[in-house]
């Protein structure tokens, strides 16, 4: 969470830091604050909500010098109001800090401070550093030495930018547990949560690893481990176009996913399908390709979305690689000491590459001697870097903090995948091709029914009002409805929940009545006349049934309230399919009920705190 953004170079700072703000602001948009350093000190603006409310309430453009820093909060300590915006300073005013990530011991820390006559104005954990390394440096009267000496005592996760008047020509970065990138320009350099922020600057770039500070003058830069041992940097090409973080003519950036979808699944799948031979070349996984052989169970850790892609993966491997798969949430993975044996393999599924249990939960495996799969979309992201192997969804970026293309892309990968083991077990090339080609033909089915979005539209207008969804799905689709669910309660706040079909007379039949729509996705597979049966007894409760089934379907409009239709596809990919009416149902609920859809309340992009 939160976004950071910091320059130092020949510029004037603050707008240019403020342009990368709001490129990151997905990640966090609680409040939004800038410091810039000058020869007058430091400079410091900041208030709650978002960058645009920054902007209302100061003159960015007075704001002036070349160096700076700047801070859109994800509020984990401390309600979301000016007091608690980032950045804070020491007690002196002439440090300022900008921190993502969750000072765990700063209630110890704290303690020490006040009672050593340090006073503080907010209630975040960050203040307490910023004020620690005030401390430190009254002793040590150097900046560097102050920050790494801080660090060294605080227990947590953080991304982390400090400026002082003390030395207005340094900017000091560093990161334990959330990312941090440097962007290098001509005498100009940046640092930055994410490489949205400075590839309108430059696209060459360092990822700062775990536990390494960074230290910008105008005339260069170095790195170093936060206990001063010097560490080689390498510089990286960013990969994606400015246009692809961009909306493009789109209203919401969550649109533009949704109907960049074609062209995302496509790109999951581009060079790696071979379809003659039904099967598919996965070149990231080749150096695991004798573990993945040998492999006896599969463990899919991940979080939300990814973690319903996980579940779909599950039905996929052992259905066409019949090897045993667990799906655990990475937040539970991470803390009840799994059980992992040295022929298993852990696969990480992650749109952003930097969710902190996801990436606690590999850490867990991979010290239990599993061999760690990264099916990660954010290319070079801390995930990324730290598993065995991996394969890349390819989604290009995604902003719209509810995951769609990302979702699908997981699928797409995830066919493959299962596909790929497939055929290095049991599985025939005549079985293999009849998936490629399934694979192959979605994203012209899901152009289909992108096509036919308006009438996805009109019935998201009559159910703009109500309180609660029921989603349900058998099988393929289960996981599907749980992604719904998840979808409309993210974007519109309708409270919604995604059940197996048949465990809905377990339990949440109780809530049917006149005024529940209940989403159904039927297609016609082997237990289509099951679902038919939960319609039924949907409908002799009064519940409003709207149905996600086949383009073919005869029988199910007599059935229905409201019926969309999609594609005939393989029952394995049947989610994927059913997923792009979900989304695009939630979308225009939210939109209806005049909701943010691309910053939802409370969430953030990317969740690199526990
Ligand atoms: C998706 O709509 C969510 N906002 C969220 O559940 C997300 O999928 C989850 O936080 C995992 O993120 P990741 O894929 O970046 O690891
Ligand atoms: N823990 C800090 C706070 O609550 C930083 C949160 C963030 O990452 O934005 O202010």
């Amino acid at each position: 969470m939160c976004g950071i953004v910091g320059y130092i170079g020949t510029q004037q700072a603050a707008p240019l830091i403020v342009s990368g703000l709001k490129r990151l602001e997905y990640r966090g948009y609680d409040s939004a604050g800038v410091c810039i350093i000058s020869d007058s000190g430091a400079r410091i603006e900041k208030k709650a909500g978002r960058v645009a409310d920054l902007e209302k309430y100061v003159d960015i453009s007075s704001m002036t010098g070349t160096v700076g820093v700047g801070h859109t909060r994800w509020a984990t300590h401390g309600v979301p109001n000016d007091v608690n915006a980032h950045p804070h300073t020491d007690q002196s005013g002439s440090i300022a800090l900008v921190h993502n990530g969750i000072i765990e011991n700063y209630l110890t820390i704290k303690k020490k401070l006040l009672n050593a006559g340090y006073t503080f104005r907010s209630e975040t954990d960050s203040e307490v550093l910023a004020v620690f390394i005030g401390m430190l440096y009254e002793t040590l009267q150097d900046m560097e030495l102050a920050v790494r000496t801080a660090l060294s005592e605080v227990e947590g996760t953080f991304g982390l930018v400090v400026l002082s008047t003390h030395e207005p020509d340094m900017i000091i970065a560093a990161r334990r547990g959330s990312p941090l990138i440097l962007g290098i320009g001509n005498g100009e350099y940046l640092v930055a949560s994410d490489a949205a922020a400075v590839i309108s600057h430059t696209r060459q770039v360092v990822y700062l690893n775990e536990n390494e500070m960074a230290i910008l003058r105008r005339d260069g830069f170095s790195t170093k481990t936060i206990e001063n041992v010097d560490t080689r940097s390498v510089v990286e090409e960013i990969s994606f176009e400015l246009e692809q973080i961009e909306k493009g003519g789109f209203e919401h950036f969550m649109l533009k996913e949704i109907f960049e979808q074609p062209t995302t699944f496509h790109d999951g799948f581009r060079g790696r399908l071979q379809i003659d031979a039904g099967t598919v070349k996965l070149g990231g996984l080749a150096s695991v390709a004798d573990k993945l052989r040998a492999a006896k169970r599969i463990i899919i850790t991940a979080c939300g979305t990814s973690w319903h892609a996980g579940l779909v993966g599950e039905y996929l491997i052992e259905h066409l690689a019949r090897v045993p798969v667990e799906v655990e949430y990475a937040s539970e993975f991470r803390y009840r000491n799994p059980i992992i044996h040295s022929d298993d393999i852990v696969i990480a599924i992650s749109q952003s590459g930097e969710t902190a249990d996801t990436l606690a939960a590999i850490r867990e495996a991979k010290l239990k001697g599993a061999t760690v799969i990264g099916m990660v979309n954010v290319v070079g992201s801390t995930i990324a870097r730290e598993t065995d192997a991996g394969v890349y969804l390819h989604a290009g970026p995604e902003i719209g903090v509810a995951s769609t293309k990302a979702f699908t892309s997981q699928l797409c990968v995830l066919t493959q995948f299962a596909l790929y083991l497939g055929r290095m077990r049991s599985l025939s090339s005549e079985q293999g091709r009849e998936v490629a080609l399934g694979l192959a033909n979605i994203p012209a089915q899901i152009r289909s029914i992108l096509d036919r979005s308006e009438e996805i539209r009109s019935i998201a207008l009559e159910y703009a009002n109500v309180s609660n969804f029921l989603y349900l799905g058998r099988g393929y689709n289960f996981p599907a409805a749980l992604e719904g669910a998840l979808k409309l309660k993210e974007i519109s706040y309708i409270h919604a929940e995604g059940y197996p079909a048949a465990e809905m007379k377990h339990g949440p039949i109780a809530l049917i009545d006149a005024e529940l729509p209940v989403v159904f996705i039927a297609p016609k597979d082997e237990i289509y006349d099951k679902i038919l049966s939960n319609i039924e007894e949907v409908r002799a409760r009064s519940g409003k049934v709207i149905v996600i089934a086949d383009e073919d379907d005869t029988h199910i409009h007599t059935v229905a309230n409201h019926v969309i239709r999609v594609p005939r596809t393989l029952p394995m990919l049947a989610p994927i399919l059913a997923s792009i009416p979900l989304q695009l149902l939630a979308y225009y609920i939210a939109v209806e009920r005049g909701c943010n859809v691309d910053m939802p309340r409370n969430l953030a992009k990317s969740v690199t705190v526990e």
